[in-house]
C-alpha cells in the first residue's frame, strides 16, 4: 500500500523515510495498522529527539555542583512538633474544602517486577492477596470518608496497559469509588529507535516498538484528556501525585499539604533519608539556585557516597517520586507543548531486521525516550521539599526479589501495622526470627496510627495471620 504523501513527507522530514518504504512494501492490514500507530505520534518531536540524542553523548546530564535541599526535617523539638501541627491543620483543612485531586502514575511497564499485567493488579497483601489498586482505592475511599470531600482520583495509564486498568476497577466494582470520582487518562507513547541509525524500529509487520513517554507525560495527559479541566470543575486546586509502587504512600498527607500551602509552592516533594549511596533511588537537590531531582544512573560514585561533616550523606534526599503541584503551574507547563527535556534509555529491544526477521539483540541495541515528572521542579517558582520516615510512608515494590521486592515491602507494612496496634495496646504474635504475623490493615478500617488508636483499642491479642477490615 503506497504511503500517502502527507505521511511519506513528514517521515521523510523526520529521517524515517525508510519506514514509508516499509509501508509500501507491507501487507494491507499491516500498513494500515502502522499508519494508524503513526498517526498517534509527534513526527516532528521524534525527528528532533534523533538529531539530539542518536550518534552523540548523552546531552542530557546537567552539570553545576550539587548541594542538599533545605528541606523540613522530620519533627524532633518542641518547635519542630509544633510546626508540624500547625502544617496538619492547613492540610486538613484544604482536603475538607475538597481542593485537592489525586493522580496516581500507573502507566509503566513494571519490567523489573516480571509481573503480567498491570502493577496495580499486582497482589501484595500479606494476608489477603490485595491489589497494590485495591490498596490504593481503599486509601483514597478512606480520606473522602475522613474529610467529607470530592477529591476525585485521576489513574494515569499507558496504552499498553489502559484497557486492563480500567477492566480491573470495572470487575472490582470501582473498588467501592462512585465511578463518576475516578477517570482514566492516557498517556502517550514514543517509539524506539535504532541506536545507530535512529530509525524507528518495529516489533511485528504491523506494530511499531512503542513505549509510554515516561511520567513526564502526564501533564499532557491531563491537559489534552480534558482531565485538567475536570479536576478543576471537582474543586481541586493542587494535585498530589504518586507511584503504583509504593503501598506506604500516606495519600494526600495533610501535613506535606499544609507545608506546601504554607510556601505559596508550585511544586513540592517528599524525601527520605537515603539508607546507602548507591540505593536506586533519585537525589533532591538544589543545583545553580533551582531544586533538582538527579536520577540515581545520571549520579557519580563520588558525588554519591560524599559525606557530610556529621558522617551522613551530603545528597541525602533520596526522592520518593510523591509531588504536590498546583493546576495553575500544571497548565503554563504544557503551554505550546511539553515544556520538559527528554531523557534516552539505551535498551534491548527486540525488532524486525531487514528481512522481516524478528531479532532479539543479546546487547542494548536501541534508544527509548522519556520524560520525567520531577522536571519540572527547575521551573517552579517555589518548591519545598518535606522529610519522611521511611519505615512509615516508603517501600516501593520494583524488584521480583531482593531490595525493594514483594517481600521487603511486606516485611515492612506487617512492622508498621504491628506498630499501629502495639501504639493501640493490643499485643501481637511474632514468629521466631521476630517478625510479626502476617497482619492487613485495610485503609478504610484505620488510615494511620491516631486512627488505629482510636479504633482497635480493646482488640483482643492477635495470634495469627489476621486482616483487619472495617465490619
Ligand atoms: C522512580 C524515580 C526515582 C525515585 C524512585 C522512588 C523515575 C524516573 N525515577 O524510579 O527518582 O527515587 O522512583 O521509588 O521515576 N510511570 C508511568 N509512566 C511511565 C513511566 C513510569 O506512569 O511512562 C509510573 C510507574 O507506573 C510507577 C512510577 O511511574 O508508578 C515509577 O516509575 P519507574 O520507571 O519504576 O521509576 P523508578 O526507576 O523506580
Amino acid at each position: 500500500m503506497p504511503t500517502a504523501p502527507d505521511l511519506r513527507d513528514r517521515l521523510t522530514a523526520a529521517g524515517q523515510g525508510r519506514l514509508a518504504g516499509v509501508i509500501d512494501n507491507a501487507a494491507p492490514e499491516d500498513a494500515a495498522a502502522l499508519v494508524d500507530q503513526l498517526a498517534e505520534l509527534d513526527l516532528a518531536l521524534i525527528g528532533r529527539l534523533v538529531a539530539q540524542f542518536v550518534g552523540r553523548g548523552d546531552p542530557s546530564g546537567a552539570s553545576g555542583a550539587l548541594t542538599p535541599p533545605d528541606a523540613v526535617p522530620l519533627p524532633q523539638t518542641p518547635a519542630e512538633r509544633a510546626r508540624e501541627t500547625g502544617a496538619r491543620a492547613r492540610g486538613d483543612s484544604a482536603l475538607r474544602a475538597g481542593e485537592v485531586g489525586l493522580v496516581l502514575l500507573a502507566g509503566g511497564q513494571g519490567t523489573r517486577l516480571g509481573f503480567e499485567g498491570p502493577k496495580g493488579t499486582f497482589p501484595f497483601g500479606t494476608v489477603r492477596g490485595t491489589t497494590l489498586f485495591a490498596h490504593h482505592a481503599a486509601k483514597v475511599a478512606a480520606l473522602r470518608a475522613r474529610y467529607d470531600a470530592r477529591l476525585p482520583l485521576c489513574l494515569l495509564t499507558s496504552p499498553a496497559n489502559d484497557a486492563e486498568t480500567r477492566a480491573a476497577f470495572a470487575d472490582a466494582d470501582w473498588f467501592g469509588l462512585d465511578p463518576d470520582s475516578v477517570s482514566f487518562v492516557v498517556q502517550g507513547a514514543l517509539p524506539a529507535v535504532d541506536a545507530t541509525t535512529g530509525e524507528i524500529l518495529r516489533e511485528a509487520p504491523g506494530r511499531l516498538a512503542l513505549s509510554p513517554d515516561g511520567h513526564g507525560g502526564v501533564f499532557l495527559a491531563l491537559r489534552r484528556s480534558g482531565a485538567l479541566d475536570w479536576l478543576v470543575a471537582a474543586g481541586a486546586r493542587t494535585v498530589f501525585t504518586f507511584q503504583i509502587d509504593n503501598p506506604l504512600t500516606s495519600v494526600a498527607d495533610p501535613v506535606f499539604l499544609g507545608y506546601h500551602r504554607d510556601a505559596g509552592a508550585d511544586m513540592s516533594n517528599l524525601a527520605v533519608r537515603k539508607e546507602r549511596p548507591d540505593e536506586r533511588v533519585g537525589v533532591i537537590a538544589r543545583r545553580d539556585g533551582t531544586t533538582v531531582v538527579v536520577e540515581y544512573s545520571d549520579l557519580d560514585d563520588a558525588t554519591a557516597s560524599a559525606e557530610a561533616p556529621d558522617g551522613g550523606l551530603v545528597l541525602w534526599a533520596g526522592n520518593v517520586a510523591t509531588h504536590l503541584i498546583e493546576i495553575p503551574f500544571a497548565r503554563r507547563l504544557t503551554d505550546g507543548g511539553l515544556q520538559l527535556p527528554y531523557h534516552r534509555a539505551l535498551k534491548k529491544v527486540p525488532y524486525l531486521d531487514e528481512d522481516g526477521r524478528l531479532v532479539q539483540p543479546d546487547a542494548p541495541n536501541a534508544y527509548k525516550f522519556e520524560t520525567f515528572i520531577f522536571d519540572a521542579l527547575p521551573r517552579a517558582a517555589a518548591s519545598i521539599t518535606v522529610e519522611i520516615a521511611r519505615d512509615e510512608q516508603f517501600s516501593p515494590i520494583k524488584n521480583a526479589t531482593g531490595a525493594d521486592s514483594p517481600a521487603t515491602c511486606r516485611r515492612d507494612m506487617n512492622r508498621l501495622y504491628a506498630r499501629w496496634l502495639a501504639a493501640a495496646g493490643v499485643t501481637v504474635a511474632r514468629g521466631a526470627d521476630g517478625e510479626p504475623v502476617d497482619l492487613e490493615i485495610d485503609p478504610r478500617l484505620a488510615l494511620d496510627a491516631g486512627e488505629a488508636q482510636a479504633r482497635l483499642a480493646g482488640h483482643p491479642p492477635i495470634t495469627g495471620p489476621t486482616a483487619l477490615t472495617p465490619s
